[in-house]
């Protein structure tokens, strides 16, 4: 198995026989996946998704990525949620946080239209001046807001910049197979499209087009992405814990969350994981919380924030459990120096790995929270390389949707997240009576 979890440092904190009273559900879970017979099951299309991919899209995605490597020394990706966050975790975990920065040969990537701050869009805009752009915009509705605005600008400063017709050969849309004002205005002026299928939600869509363009176009082998993910969609098809990781996974945060755990902080010793904590942010939290229920999932990056959120983590309210992500194989290896002056008096640390140092801070963390009574969940993960990262993928969204059966709610719809906009339009003057009252009624209680 490509990634293990580690219950060592749960044990403590969960009783066998709460771990079993769960394994019932767990089997219902597994089968309303694999039969597509639980709630939301018309979204069920990510868990075939890595055998069962249009090939034919997938080499015009490669063929794409090249035309945009060849032709662009700026990619800017506009959209947001699950329209953005996969494709930058997966490039920033991948290749680096600092890719924008790096010495390389594919174009810089710029990810826009994912808020709506006028200093981040012009930002954006001024980063692109004197540089030669595609554009890849990404929305599934074809109508929300941020990413629209953001293509209005980019759209307009293409086609100052290199015509309609220059404009149209940079444009990649990424969008719904057929419906959607998106998909209308591509199809009219030209662009290239790709889908996102009807079956696979915004946050289970890293492993479409959605992400696989931006992705490519970063350098990564896309080919090995999908092939960890249908290694992980082969391996962990069992519903019984010891055998499939992911499942052992969603059924312990779901024994600490019946034992009043309410927040699971997602941590890891590695920089280039801070966007992948966002995106399993995105994943378990509009997954989960509904109806009154599921965990808050928070994130921090260790060392660093040992440094500020470790001191809750340690001291405050005990409603915390940590699920640890290990990553193995480092990408860089660094001998600390000796100090002949030895003025921090580090100097038993000389001639020691850097990565030792990583490592002991781990296992002093976990026995520092375990102490404190903080559950720690420990997720190994063999690398960043492309295959580790496409397993771990399928392997949070199947814990992601077992775990969601297993706590009785969708884990496919995200009805909450139409709240703010309804008000947003009303308070923006969107045409229509009921926005008119809904203005109305909120501009009194301002
Ligand atoms: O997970 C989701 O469905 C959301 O986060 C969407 O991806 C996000 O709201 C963007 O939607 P769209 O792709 O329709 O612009």
């Amino acid at each position: 198995m490509s990634i293990k979890c580690n219950d060592k440092f749960v044990k403590s904190f969960v009783e066998e026989k709460e771990i079993s009273a769960l394994l019932p559900a767990l089997k219902e879970a597994h089968e309303k996946i694999v039969n597509k017979t639980g709630a939301g099951s018309d979204f069920l299309g990510w868990y075939t998704l890595p055998d069962d991919y249009d090939k034919e899209e997938f080499e015009r995605i490669k063929k794409a990525a090249k035309k945009i490597q060849d032709t662009s020394e700026v990619l800017v990706v506009i959209g947001i949620g699950g329209s953005y966050l996969g494709a930058r975790a997966a490039i920033e975990y991948i290749k680096s946080p600092n890719y924008n920065l790096l010495n390389k040969k594919t174009p810089s990537i710029y990810f826009i239209g994912n808020s709506i701050s006028p200093a981040a869009l012009s930002e954006t805009l001024e980063l692109c001046e004197g540089k030669d752009i595609c554009v890849n915009v990404i929305s599934k509705s074809g109508t929300t807001t941020e990413p629209a605005v953001a293509f209005r600008m980019f759209r307009e400063l293409l086609e100052k910049k290199y015509g309609k017709d220059g404009a149209k050969e940079r444009i990649f849309a990424t969008t719904d197979k057929c419906r959607g004002t998106l998909k209308d205005f591509s199809d009219k002026n030209g662009y290239e499209t790709f889908v996102i299928p009807d079956d696979i939600g915004g946050r289970y869509s890293v492993l479409t087009a959605c992400g696989l363009l931006p992705i490519a176009v970063a350098g990564c082998d896309i080919d090995k992405i999908m092939a960890g993910a249908k290694k992980a969609h082969d391996e962990l098809n069992s519903c019984d814990i010891e055998k499939n990781d992911a499942y052992k996974y969603a059924v312990l945060r779901n024994a600490l969350y019946n034992k009043g755990k309410a927040v699971e902080i997602m941590a890891c010793y590695e920089p280039a994981y801070q966007y992948m904590n966002e995106w399993w942010k995105q994943l378990f939290g509009e997954s989960e919380g509904k109806d009154g229920k599921g965990l808050l999932p928070d994130s921090v990056i260790y060392s660093t924030d040992l440094h500020s959120l470790g001191q809750i983590v340690q001291e405050g309210r005990r409603i915390i459990f940590e699920t640890v992500v290990d990553i193995e194989k480092q990408k860089a290896s660094i001998i600390i120096p000796n100090d002949p002056a030895n003025v921090d008096n580090l100097n038993f640390l000389s001639g020691h790995e850097l990565n030792e140092a990583n490592k002991k801070a781990f296992l002093a963390t976990i026995f520092a929270h375990t102490d404190g009574n903080v559950p720690n969940i420990v997720l190994e993960i063999p690398s960043r390389e492309e295959f580790d990262y496409g397993y771990m993928v399928f392997f949070f969204e199947l814990a992601c949707a077992a775990s969601g059966y297993i706590l009785g709610v969708n884990p496919f719809n995200q009805p909450g997240v139409e709240a703010y906009k309804k008000n947003m339009f009303a308070l923006l003057g969107k045409p229509g009576e009921e926005n008119d009252k809904r203005r109305k009624e909120l501009e009194a209680r301002m």
